[in-house]
């Protein structure tokens, strides 16, 4: 080893082990309820089949003007003051969205101005998974020692991407922000995460025609498709494994859970995979969808959120949280609740 390098080695050796942990939650639903009986005219369906088939009895839709930027801001100020850290006390602040409307730049750095931080900030997109990406993130970089306090919000402003008359997204997708402070813990508050991708199906949730096309052909706005069939088989099938592998990872089994937080992507979905988790019938499981709708990367904060907030789930103890949608991208990890 050369001086230099053992000087290197020297300066980098941490003394003591950094844990992390999810110090506050918060969430912004839009003030706009809407309800299945205002969208199954246009898609030739009914109240009763939406919720039948989804779970899904009304969702929010973002107002005029209400940008992911604003809802993000709102979501992020209820997690700081859950978690008693100061926005000037955030070193990263990690926005995972897909439906921000500027290819360049992120919305994380405005994010960060609004709220008053001049930390490092960068949107990922990992749709429905995109949360969950941003706590694995967040948790290596407290661990690693490059920040103390890490900004996690989940953010989809999805009307704007959904198709009115489109039968298989129009009443699924929705609006809102999630959000959670990650940040230095004495104990492990965050498990191992499970991820991983199957970019062969890349197709089967995406933006239906790319921002060229979008150019070229003249075609107005980008929408959202999805083969539902596809997705939910590989939801149901995929992604219960996934979920075991989380648990095995943190050492726990499903039993020693106070909370099972899935992506709410489907009521039905949600159902199966707790079904193959063998989840005891007394471990709170999220169901957010029924009055949230499918509000992709913010889906697992608000849900957790709302878990909170009515006293669901008890304070320091484990939840499960998985997300998976578009890419096809995944990631579980057992979390402690704030
Ligand atoms: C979208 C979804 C609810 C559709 O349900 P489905 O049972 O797969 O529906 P199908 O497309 O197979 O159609 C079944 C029947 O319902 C009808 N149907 C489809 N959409 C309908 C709608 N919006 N309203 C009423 N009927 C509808 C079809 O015409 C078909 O009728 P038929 O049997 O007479 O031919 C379902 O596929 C799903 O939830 N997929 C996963 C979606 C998801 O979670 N995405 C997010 C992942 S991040």
């Amino acid at each position: 080893m050369t001086a230099t390098s053992k000087g290197f080695a020297d300066r980098l050796r941490t003394p003591e082990v950094t844990h992390a942990r999810i110090s506050g939650v918060g969430g912004y639903r839009p003030r706009r309820v809407v309800p299945n009986a205002e969208l199954v005219e246009r898609i030739n369906s009914s109240d009763e089949w939406i919720r039948e088939r989804s779970g899904i009895i009304e969702r929010r839709w973002a107002g005029e003007g209400e940008s992911v930027v604003d809802m993000s801001e709102l979501a992020a100020r209820q997690a700081l003051q859950m978690a008693g850290v100061e926005a000037a006390e955030l070193d990263v602040v990690i926005v995972a969205t897909v439906s921000w409307p500027y290819q360049t730049p992120a919305a994380a750095p405005m994010v960060a101005e609004r709220l008053g931080t001049k930390g490092a900030a960068f949107d990922i997109s990992a749709a429905c998974a995109g949360y969950c990406h941003g706590i694995a993130l967040a948790s290596d970089m407290v661990r690693g020692g490059d920040a103390s306090n890490v900004l996690v919000v989940g953010v989809e402003r999805l009307s704007d991407f959904t198709d009115k008359d489109d039968r298989g997204t129009a009443f699924i997708f929705a609006d809102g922000a999630g959000a959670a402070v990650v940040s230095r813990s004495a104990t492990p508050g965050i498990g191992p995460t499970v991820w991983g991708s199957d970019g062969a199906q890349w197709d089967v949730i995406a933006q239906k025609d790319s921002w060229i096309e979008v150019h070229e052909k003249d075609l107005g706005w980008p929408t959202i498709g999805m083969a539902g069939q596809t997705v939910f088989r590989w939801a149901v099938w995929g992604m219960a494994p996934v979920a075991q592998k989380a648990l095995d990872a943190a050492g726990i089994t499903a039993d020693q859970l106070d909370a099972f937080i899935p992506h709410q992507a489907n009521v039905r979905i949600i159902d199966a995979m707790a079904k193959q988790l063998h989840m005891p019938a007394d471990i709170p499981i999220a169901r957010d969808i029924a009055y949230t709708g499918n509000t992709s990367s913010a889906s697992i904060p608000l849900a957790m959120e709302r878990m909170v907030r009515h006293g669901e789930v008890p304070s320091g103890g484990l939840a499960l949280q998985i997300g998976f949608g578009a890419g096809l991208s995944y990631a579980a990890q057992v979390v402690v609740i704030p």
